[in-house]
């Protein structure tokens, strides 16, 4: 599309305020009767929806959740199921010959199509081979893949003996991977020799191999599953490492699931947050199984044949309920693939699209900004008429954006779904529902139904209509995070301290008068690049890591692809060599990962402080974004005169970010 007719365009539906072709009275009707039940009878609402599962012992009540005091919540909690089974064996029956998982590799021609029934025969192999090496119920089991059909199969064998999984993030540094293995306390990993990247190989095994050494005897890991996904050499530990392909031939296509209780965890999955060591979110079986399948089938009906593409790499919530559990649950096709957006050329998307006639896409705003500048050709050059959901999560998406993947991608006939959730909500918390829900491009619309979600002030005082706040829930929902693995203190203490009886998302939004909630952004210390969130802290304990340097102080500032980009003051300790901005970066890539490396780092002299010593980033980040004034009241600095310095040193040495 050309500015002008992006332009018209937006002119056009601003005009109209409201995209409501598709939404009709029927299903509208349908949807507010959802709400008020939601609202009304939350215990008969999720009792229904709970029939969407296979139980073993079907539970007899919903909700035992309690948001005060040490914080509790539990659901579906006398029943009993295993997830794999609900993923796959269910299904067996009446769709054991439909595909379950299409596998798009990099290099061309490459692709994979696992039926129902293969997916199912793989996956009992692979627990079958967990099993074999002694891992039982309850032992953590870290999967570090790029995206192959085997980190699916690995996380739905886990699911099927009880082994909880931790999806490992590729990016992550041997540092960071080093810390998440001796905190989830794993007994094993399964990683890959390397991943592809056009010609590049980006290591795993030998990023594993690292991780485990930096660990030391504080590890538990015993085993080290290696796929072969490059033919790249690796070394193999004897005793500890096994090639996956070997131990998965060697098993029949059987496995006897374990029955776990519903509140049994699932999966522990690291995020950050405003202090630096990452946490695990913990996830349990039965509600996270009633929710991903409540919220995808709610905002991605599906019909026979469609196939449902999430983009999201599986180490983040998106890649666990958008990939793999949520389409699997509701007898979906799923479809992965290995490469980058425009790897190996731009357009592969497109193409994979029109070759498999994908029916939703859901991707990250960072994804849409990037294709987007790549012109309208690509898109334009495919057929593309298959699609009718577009998906969109992760970070806010600009309405020029929206209205971009609207018409360019989408021609206008497919609905653009922008959906707010997170790490901890597991699922969809606030999102359109197709037929019901009126668009405004650029918002993430309402609440699903059943969701309580309120905006308060900065006291945690809940106000009514249209304003600007947080964003708070004041119910539980199914897929809630449970704790912080081996943290609960820290749990309530970043959830439900900051509104009595409420979770606070770290989020602030604004409502409208139609109701419609528009994300704002973090309140918190977290960054969110190209929809990472990464703390503050997190970069700035790296940083300190470096024996020169005295402090750091990591903001994050507006960039055009990235949504946010990370910039980072440091100050050095008195009579040490000078150090290059370049180094901290390499410090930062190193202690975190690739995925953290900032946009600039300065080196000044001193940082604004409060008097009580607090580094005051509010007004760092305006000036790494340029600002050279109106910065607002200011008497709250221990020593105003540090200000004028760091606005010089950043006008010179600022380049677009
Ligand atoms: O700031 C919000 C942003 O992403 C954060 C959650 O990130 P993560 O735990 O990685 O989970 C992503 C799951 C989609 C949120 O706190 N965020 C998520 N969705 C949106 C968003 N910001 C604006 N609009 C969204 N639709």
């Amino acid at each position: 599309m050309t500015p002008m007719n992006l332009e018209d365009a937006f002119t056009a539906r601003q005009n109209k305020a409201l995209i409501s072709e598709t939404v009709t009275p029927e299903k509208t009707a349908a949807y507010e009767a959802k709400v008020a039940q939601g609202r009304d009878d939350p215990e008969g609402f999720w009792m229904e929806e709970s029939g969407r599962i296979s139980w073993a012992v079907a539970p007899t009540h919903a909700s035992t959740s309690d948001f005060t005091g040490n914080v509790s919540i539990r659901w579906f909690d006398d029943g009993k199921l295993n997830l794999s089974v609900n993923c796959l064996d269910r299904h067996l029956k009446d769709r054991g010959d439909q595909i379950a998982l299409i596998w798009e590799g990099e290099t061309d021609g490459v692709r994979r199509e696992l039926t129902y029934r293969e997916l199912h025969a793989e996956v009992c192999r692979m627990a079958a081979a967990l099993r074999g090496l002694g891992i039982k119920r309850g032992d953590r089991v870290a999967i570090h893949l790029p995206m192959v059909v085997e980190a699916v199969v690995s996380m739905l064998a886990c699911a099927r003996i009880g082994a909880p999984h931790v999806v490992l993030f590729g990016g992550f540094s041997a540092e960071g991977i080093s810390e998440r293995l001796v905190d989830s306390g794993a007994v094993a990993v399964i990683t890959a020799d390397a991943a592809r990247r056009g010609a590049k190989r980006i290591p795993h095994k030998a990023t594993i191999d690292d991780a485990l050494k930096l660990a030391g005897t504080i590890s538990s890991v015993k085993h080290v599953i290696v796929v072969n996904v490059t033919d790249t050499d690796v070394e193999m530990k004897a005793g500890r490492d096994h090639a996956y392909s070997a131990l998965v031939s060697a098993q029949a296509p059987e496995c006897e699931p374990e029955i776990m209780d519903a509140e049994d965890v699932l999966f522990l999955l690291y995020t950050s947050g405003s202090t630096g060591k990452p946490k695990a979110m913990v996830h349990t079986s039965g509600g996270y199984a009633v929710w991903a399948s409540y919220t995808l089938g709610t905002v991605y009906p599906q019909q026979p044949g469609d196939v449902h593409w999430c983009t999201a790499d599986v180490a983040w919530i998106t890649g666990h309920t958008c990939v793999v559990y949520g389409p699997l649950l509701n007898g979906a096709t799923t479809l992965i693939y290995e490469g980058l957006p425009s790897s190996p050329r731009p357009g592969r998307w497109w193409e994979i699209v029109q070759r498999n006639r994908v029916t939703s896409l859901f991707t990250a705003p960072t994804a849409i900004r990037a294709l987007m500048r790549e012109g309208d050709d690509f898109p334009r050059q495919f057929d593309l008429s298959s699609l009718r959901a577009l998906g969109t999560a992760g970070e806010p998406i600009s309405a020029d954006a929206w209205l971009w993947f609207y018409e360019v991608v989408g021609r206008g006939k497919a609905l653009v779904l922008d959906t707010w959730w997170q790490t901890e909500t597991a699922g969809i918390m606030l999102g359109p529902v197709p037929g019901a829900t009126p668009l405004k491009p650029g918002s993430a619309t309402r609440p699903l139904p059943s969701l309580q979600a309120v905006l308060t002030d900065e006291k945690g005082n809940i106000f009514e209509g249209p304003g600007e706040g947080c964003l708070c829930f004041t119910r539980s929902w199914p897929g809630q995070a449970r704790t912080i693995w081996q943290g609960h203190d820290r749990f309530i203490q970043t959830y439900f301290t900051f509104a009595s009886g409420m979770y606070f998302s770290g989020d602030g939004a604004r409502r409208d008068e139609d109701g419609y909630f528009w994300i704002t952004g973090r309140m918190d210390d977290v960054i969110n690049v190209s929809g990472h969130r990464i703390g503050t802290a997190e970069i700035e304990d790296a940083v300190g890591i470096d024996h020169r340097i005295a402090e750091a102080a990591a903001v994050g500032v507006q960039h055009d692809l990235k949504g946010q980009g990370i910039v980072v003051f440091v100050v050095m300790r008195a009579n040490k060599a000078g150090v290059l901005p370049s180094e901290i970066g390499e410090v930062i890539s190193r202690q975190v990962g690739r995925y953290a490396a900032p946009e600039r780092v300065y080196v000044v002299d001193e940082l604004p402080k409060t008097r009580s010593g607090k580094i005051v980033r509010r007004l760092l980040r305006k000036i790494a974004e340029g600002q050279t004034g109106e910065f607002g009241d200011l008497s709250s600095l221990a020593d105003s005169s540090v200000v004028q310095p760091l606005i010089d040193i950043v006008a010179r040495e600022r380049k677009p970010a």
